[in-house]
């Protein structure tokens, strides 16, 4: 089969390669559908560390092609999505509830439910091993097109997350920083879980003009205002919910900048290096501020309910799908993800 081959940093390459097979437990889907994630491009340029001759990738919409022994409820020609973060379902972390920090089998493990293209071979291919398929594989309603369940694998999820984690309560005023796909997706998160004031924070104005269309009441350009004081202007004193949605220290500070005293920054962003937190900006840590962050939730009774929620017509990701690429295609893609040309929010790549 085809399938993305990391063989090295910057070095990528759709290379011809075994097919897998299921064993007990595990499920072989066709992929009809994939995506590249901002994570993709962490991974390509070094930033994050995976084995060389990993395929990666990890955002799968699929037909099942084989059943290992032991998986029920599926058959073989199943429409399936497949979260990003394939849980065990077994595990100590699993069974409380915290399923993106599976434990494989034993405790808890630190970002453990994360194994497509990172611990494990990747969608970005024409077939994929889905481990741990009885606590993976989401049938996809008839009436829904791949396109419009793609990207509940992984960004929205994470976004949709963001506000949950947050607890976002009706009448709320919640502020989002970075509108790239999981900013856009939490800011649709906030809408949907009742906020009266949505707030996006971004520069680029095309991403502004999205945020708008997923449910933000008012954008911010960071280059243009003070984005705290314009924040708590506009809330009469501080939002109810930060959503960071970056992973710098410069945005983390301002979403607890904008924070009314006892609300909640919920973190998002992947970090690197030391992450600070000013004195002031906490009331000296007796500000009642809570700070939660959120792995991207998986497993398949997650990817039903947000099949449902779009299903219902409750929200509608597509519009953030702006290009598309076949399989063979994908280096390009990457250029275009990368560097951010010609307005792209997210790439659909079929294989
Ligand atoms: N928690 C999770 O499970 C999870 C999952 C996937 C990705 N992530 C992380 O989420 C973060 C965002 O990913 P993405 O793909 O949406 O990002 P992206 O890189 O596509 O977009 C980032 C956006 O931030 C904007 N920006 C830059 N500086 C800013 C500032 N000071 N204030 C406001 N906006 C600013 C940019 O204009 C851009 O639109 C990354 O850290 C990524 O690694 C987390
Ligand atoms: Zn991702
Ligand atoms: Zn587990």
């Amino acid at each position: 089969m085809k399938a993305l081959v990391f063989r090295g940093v910057n070095d990528v390459h759709v290379d011809e390669v075994p097919r897998p097979h299921a064993g007990v437990g595990e499920a072989v889907i066709r992929v009809t559908l994939t995506t590249i994630c901002g994570t993709d491009l962490h991974i390509v340029r070094g930033e994050y560390l995976v084995r060389p001759g990993l395929i990666i990738g990890h955002e799968p919409v699929g037909v099942i092609v084989e059943l290992g022994p032991g998986v029920t409820g599926v058959q073989a020609g199943d429409r399936v999505l497949v979260g990003a973060i394939t849980p065990c379902g077994q595990c100590r972390a699993c069974l409380s509830g915290h399923q993106a920090q599976c434990g494989h089998g034993a405790g808890y493990e630190a970002i453990g439910g994360w194994r497509f293209g990172n611990t494990i071979n990747g969608a970005q291919a024409e077939y994929l091993l889905v481990p741990y398929a009885q606590a993976n594989l989401a049938k996809i309603p008839d009436e829904l097109t791949d396109e419009q369940v793609v990207l509940l694998a992984d960004i929205a999820s994470t976004g949709l997350a963001g506000a949950e984690s947050g607890g976002v309560r009706i009448g709320d005023a919640v502020v989002v920083f970075a509108q790239g796909p999981i900013g856009l997706s939490a800011t649709a998160g906030a809408k949907l879980m009742g906020a009266s004031l949505v707030i996006g924070v971004d520069t680029d104005a095309n991403r502004l003009q999205m945020a708008r269309r997923m449910g933000a009441d008012v954008t911010l350009d960071y280059k243009e205002v003070d984005v705290v004081n314009e924040v708590k202007r506009l809330t009469d004193g501080g939002a109810d919910v930060s959503i960071e949605a970056l992973g710098t220290q410069e945005t983390f500070e301002e979403a607890l900048r904008c924070l009314r005293p006892g609300g909640t920054l919920s973190s998002l962003g992947v970090y690197s290096g030391k992450l600070q937190i000013p004195y002031e900006a906490f009331a000296a840590g007796i500000g009642d501020h809570h700070i939660v962050t959120t792995l991207c939730p998986g497993g398949k009774e997650r990817m039903r309910r947000l099949m449902e929620v779009v299903r219902r017509g409750r929200v509608d990701f597509t519009p953030l799908l702006t290009h598309r690429f076949s399989l063979t295609e994908i280096a390009q893609a990457y250029q275009l993800f990368g560097e951010r040309l010609d307005g792209v929010i997210k790439v659909a790549i079929r294989p």
